[in-house]
């Protein structure tokens, strides 16, 4: 935790976020493995969340690639249309509330919307996880899911973020918006492309479209070439497999003021393979 200091005193404090996308496969798991720890080192992160949907070889989240994760330093992992490809995770996220999936999903939906996790120093962070409608499928509108989740978490929770997992930029600019004064950064994931337009409005929110995946980028958006080069130029259909080497990690680090929950400055962070 970061205190800012004007003269002699004290005025304010913040903390350091770092803001990671969909993870794609071993390559995106080996390049966090890879920086994580010296990222921390050298900008003093106090809080990790990141987007889990493609740990487990571009297909949803297992037991083992979630430990792996948060035991790197993680303490949240949302999700978005790749929750449910492991079965398992069904049960997975009723027990553990470091994961949550999307709050605009289906009523019976196990697991949860948002959720509150502190830093080490003991200041709580909520993360809340929306889904798209745009290209997406019919789910509920994440605007109503994001108005719902503010009137849930505690006011005395300052920061909150907000990861919005969706194909349409039009769409996610729009919550960026909608939520521009109360939350502290409005982000997107699912496109696996970053996006070099981060912005902290007046208000104190910060957005970003797409904070891009940690994963190969020697690949169709972390899938093998040749099979998606296949369904593209011939139609037929091709079964994807993950590039599971040589990854880029793609994050975006922010600070932001405890006390109003505003983000005070925005930095997208790339990491290529091998350095
Ligand atoms: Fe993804
Ligand atoms: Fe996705």
């Amino acid at each position: 935790m970061a205190l800012l200091q004007k003269k002699d005193s004290f005025v304010s404090e913040s903390i350091n976020i770092l803001v990671v996308g969909d993870i794609v496969g071993r390559a995106g798991r080996q390049a966090l493995q890879n920086h994580i720890p010296r990222l921390v080192d050298h900008h003093l992160i106090d809080f990790i969340v990141a987007n889990g949907e493609n740990l487990a070889s571009g297909r949803g989240v297992t037991p083992p690639t979630a430990k792996e994760m948060f035991k790197l330093g993680i303490n949240v992992l949302t999700n978005g249309n790749h929750c449910w490809d492991q079965r398992d995770f069904l049960k997975q996220i009723d027990q553990d509330d470091r994961f949550v999936r999307p709050a605009n999903f289906s009523s019976h939906a196990p697991g949860r919307g948002w959720t509150i996790q502190e830093t080490a120093a003991g200041i709580p962070v909520a993360v809340i996880n929306v889904i798209g409608q745009v290209f997406m499928g019919s789910w509920d509108s994440p605007y109503a899911a994001a108005d719902q989740a503010l009137q849930e978490i505690p006011r005395d929770v300052k920061i909150i973020l907000l990861d919005m997992h969706a194909e349409a930029s039009s769409e996610k600019m729009g919550m960026g918006w909608y939520l521009d004064g109360q939350v502290s950064f409005v982000y997107g994931t699912h496109t696996h492309i970053p996006t070099c337009d981060e912005i902290i409005h007046t208000s104190g929110t910060a957005y970003q479209t797409d904070i891009g995946m940690t994963g190969s980028y020697q690949s169709i958006i972390g899938n093998k070439i040749d099979p998606g080069l296949c369904r593209l130029v011939k139609g037929l259909p091709q079964r994807f497999e993950v590039v599971e080497r040589g990854g880029s990690v793609f994050a975006t680090l922010l600070k932001v003021d405890v006390n109003s929950g505003k983000t005070l400055e925005i930095k997208r962070i790339h990491i290529p393979p091998n350095s």
